[in-house]
């Protein structure tokens, strides 16, 4: 029996990766990297002012009571109608959305 502890050990590690893991690798400044490329055109993001009427600054999302990262992380992941759908990478995602979030006032 001893010999499949190594075993158990390695699969619970694996399990518990992707939980702390995901927390861990938002960065921030590599979001604000991808928003200033992607996202500038039509958001204001940080002080820059927005460059299309109606749509909302990246602190006004942020200063959303209800809103978390996941939620604008799967906003950016799934097909939207009223803006561009981007090639982004989970990762991407997340980290563009830990940006959104750190730009609140
Ligand atoms: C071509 C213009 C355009 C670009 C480029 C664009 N957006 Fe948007 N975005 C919009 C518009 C328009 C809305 C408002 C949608 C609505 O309220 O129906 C919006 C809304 C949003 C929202 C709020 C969704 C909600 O819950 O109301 C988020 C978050 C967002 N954009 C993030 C981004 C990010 C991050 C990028 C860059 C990767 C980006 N957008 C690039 C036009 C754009």
């Amino acid at each position: 029996m001893a010999r499949y502890r190594p075993v158990l050990c390695l699969a619970s590690v694996l399990t518990l990766l992707p939980c702390s893991g995901a927390a861990m690798a938002q960065n921030a400044e590599n979001g604000r990297r991808l928003s200033e490329r992607w996202c500038t055109e039509c958001h204001a993001i940080g002080a820059a002012p927005g460059k299309l009427n109606g749509v909302p600054s990246f602190a006004a999302i942020a200063a959303r009571e209800s809103i978390t990262s996941d939620m604008i992380a799967s906003f950016l992941l799934l097909p939207h109608a009223t803006m561009p759908n981007f090639p982004l990478s989970r990762d991407d995602a997340r980290d563009i959305a830990a940006f959104v979030l750190e730009t609140k006032k």
